[in-house]
């Protein structure tokens, strides 16, 4: 299709800090990596990591006024923790600065800080690269990226238990699609009643 990267982390450049550029520099590789590994389309795969993050910056409150402007429908869960917005918020900002269309993009974006069930390959390696890029570091990585290069599914699954892990531990709101997500692809495995 011909997107113009140079122009893409030009303008993302504006409206990051340094270490979420580098970070999304990070997932775009990655998400490349993973999309040439699997099988997801490669181009898309690059745009949907560098620009998923690109509603990060915004404060909570200025979070909440985007969802409104969207019309994103929001639950107790969200109004509570905006910051899970910035997914389906980039969605549509991507359109809006950076005017793209294309629905696969939007998705994998749109899903990259919760997940879903039926998550196509594109939204996976996006899923799976924003965790394991080569600027993460946290107790598990190492085994996650390894995981990653052998099994897409049960890598995901890994990110999935982590993610409710790291959540139960500080006592957060749980997203209920995290916990379909993660049930999804355990039943996928074959492995839900064990
Ligand atoms: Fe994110
Ligand atoms: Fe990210």
């Amino acid at each position: 299709m011909g997107y113009d990267i140079e122009f893409f982390k030009k303008r993302l450049k504006e409206l990051l800090d340094e270490k979420r550029f580098k970070h999304s520099i990070g997932v775009m590789e990655t998400a490349m990596h993973l999309a040439i590994k699997y099988g997801a389309d490669v181009e898309k795969a690059q745009v949907a990591g560098l620009l998923h993050d690109c509603a990060k910056s915004y404060s909570d409150d200025d979070l909440l006024k985007l969802a409104k402007k969207y019309r994103i429908e929001l639950d107790e869960i969200l109004i509570h923790a905006p910051f899970l917005l910035h997914g389906p918020i980039g969605a549509h900002l991507v359109e809006e600065i950076f005017g793209i269309k294309d629905q696969e993009i939007k998705r994998a974006i749109a899903l990259h800080t919760t997940g879903d069930v039926n998550m196509s390959l594109l939204d996976e390696a996006v899923f799976l690269a924003d965790y394991i890029e080569p600027n993460r570091d946290f107790k598990g990585v190492e085994e996650l990226r390894r995981l990653a290069e052998e099994n897409l599914d049960l890598a995901l699954l890994k990110s999935f238990d982590s993610t409710i892990c790291y959540v139960l531990e500080r006592g957060l709101l749980l997203y209920e699609k995290t916990v379909k997500a993660r049930n999804h692809i355990l039943l996928k495995l074959g492995s839900g009643g064990k």
